[in-house]
């Protein structure tokens, strides 16, 4: 078993395209890392659902969004294929670095709806599910070490529109590069509009009611891969959301090629947010949370790894962050999410200035209509987070115990501290909303 760990390790530091077939010879103790970063306590038995694997990942349960939407406006914009190359130095890479239930579908959305942006969501599912093929029932250095070697090598390829690397872990293999098993398609607009998709799509009436992912799938057909591979080289710019990388530092391989570009947007959220919407969201693996809840009395086994591992992997990625090494510089923005919630238009603005690119009105009016000011849009009450504004960003306040909030606040005390967000002491001062826990804070991206 040491040598057969130690291989891996090798494996991973080597850092060549490591495949899944490579991998599952070593796999006779099944992969972990899960049920996802962010998830799994280290050391503890993880217990994770089938439906809460899919959900990892997933803002919200119900269906997302209208990726769909082609307004004739967009039609103009779609990208040229007759011209394939691209200015490489040019190009910016994005990269969404978030946890479940920090947000970051929201944040994914506001590169979605930018027309020359291709954006893909939580493609690294994929990696996750196939190097796990059965679920996960520990978790250790080694294993976390393969499973990031195998996402770094999975995002390079993916930032240069080499589609096909992708293909290797979806299950099943897409035969002749034609796939309907694309985690989350409808959720990424270039996958869902021409010329990947010429499904006709109606009148503009029709397109606002194509609010959910489904309707992509049902009409666009099996994607195929080599023609979104296009459409990726045809965009100037490309996003990829994730929580399955748990710090800024495991990406520092990639943030330090020039020629990737890589600018990484850190999305944190207050952890006792986290866990007031992981307890709504993931059901059975937070049971015991919710009976803590009930009860008022805290179960012996709880697991207490699952808010751990969050305030950890937070903690050690923000301090990197924010001690601003060079390999950072003009590369990391940490973005909370209570402040977007607050200020969606101007921290938008201050994210696309970070990048270094040019605000679409695209982007401007998608966040009009799903913050406050839309009204008879309910297929997009999926974000009513943003939409009530601060309010609602500290909703978790009247969803947790006191005694909930007191061990959190144990836990993840230094996190709170560098984050600006306030310890509460009485449950008077868990209640009373009209008084924030979230400090005024400023943090500056380090160009
Ligand atoms: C690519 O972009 C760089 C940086 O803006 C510029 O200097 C260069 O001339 C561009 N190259 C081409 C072929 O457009
Ligand atoms: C995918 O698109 C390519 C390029 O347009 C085409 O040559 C290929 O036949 C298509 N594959 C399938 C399965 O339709
Ligand atoms: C915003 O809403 C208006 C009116 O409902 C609609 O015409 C427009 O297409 C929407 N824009 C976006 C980007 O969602
Ligand atoms: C709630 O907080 C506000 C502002 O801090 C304070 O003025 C008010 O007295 C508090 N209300 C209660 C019921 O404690």
């Amino acid at each position: 078993m040491q040598c057969s760990w130690k291989s891996m390790v090798l494996l991973a530091l080597a850092s060549i395209a490591i495949q899944y077939t490579a991998i599952r010879t070593f796999s006779s103790n099944p992969l972990s890392f899960l049920c996802s970063v962010g998830l799994a306590p280290s050391g503890l038995t993880v217990n994770c659902s089938p439906k809460e694997l899919m959900q990892v990942g997933q803002e919200t349960p119900v269906d997302l969004d209208h990726s769909c939407d082609r307004s004739p406006s967009h039609a103009n914009s779609s990208p040229s294929l007759s011209n394939p190359s691209y200015n490489v130095t040019k190009r910016t890479h994005i990269l969404i670095l978030a946890t479940t239930r920090s947000g970051s579908s929201f944040v994914g959305q506001l590169f979605n709806q930018h027309p020359e942006v291709f954006y893909l969501f939580e493609p690294l599912y994929h990696v996750q599910l196939a190097l796990l093929p059965r679920l996960a029932q520990s978790r250790n250095l080694a294993e976390r070490r393969v499973m990031l070697g195998a996402a770094r090598d999975l995002l390079r390829s993916l930032y240069h529109c080499n589609l096909h690397s992708l293909e290797s872990y979806i299950q099943p293999r897409p035969a002749r590069h034609s796939t309907d098993k694309l985690f989350r398609r409808g959720a990424s607009r270039s996958l869902c509009s021409p010329p990947v998709c010429e499904a006709p799509l109606g009148s503009k009436e029709q397109v606002l009611v194509l609010a959910d992912e489904g309707e992509c799938v049902r009409k666009c057909g099996p994607l195929n891969v080599s023609v979104a591979a296009e459409v990726c080289r045809a965009k100037r710019h490309a996003a990829i959301k994730t929580v399955r990388i748990p710090q800024v530092s495991d990406l520092r391989a990639l943030i330090e090629d020039p020629r990737l570009n890589l600018k990484v947007v850190q999305l944190v959220r207050d952890p006792r947010g986290i866990l007031a919407s992981r307890i709504e969201t993931f059901r059975d693996t937070y049971r015991l949370w919710r009976l803590w809840r009930a009860t008022g009395r805290r179960p012996h086994n709880l697991d207490l790894g699952q808010i751990n591992t969050v305030c950890e992997d937070f903690l050690r990625s923000v301090s990197v962050g924010l001690a601003r090494p060079t390999w950072l510089k003009g590369r990391y923005m940490l973005l909370r999410y209570e402040d977007l919630a607050r200020f969606p238009l101007q921290k938008t603005k201050e994210l696309y200035s970070f990048l270094g690119l040019v605000l679409d009105h695209n982007v401007v009016d998608w966040i009009i209509n799903n913050t406050r000011g839309s009204s008879g849009l309910s297929s997009w009450q999926k974000f009513t987070t943003v939409r009530d504004s601060a309010a609602n960003a500290e909703n978790w306040r009247v969803k947790l115990s006191f005694d909930m909030v007191v061990y959190t606040q144990t836990v993840c005390q230094p996190l709170l501290g560098l984050l600006g967000y306030k310890t509460i002491f009485h449950p008077r001062e868990l209640r009373n909303l009209s008084h924030s826990l979230v400090e005024d804070r400023t943090f500056l991206p380090f160009f």
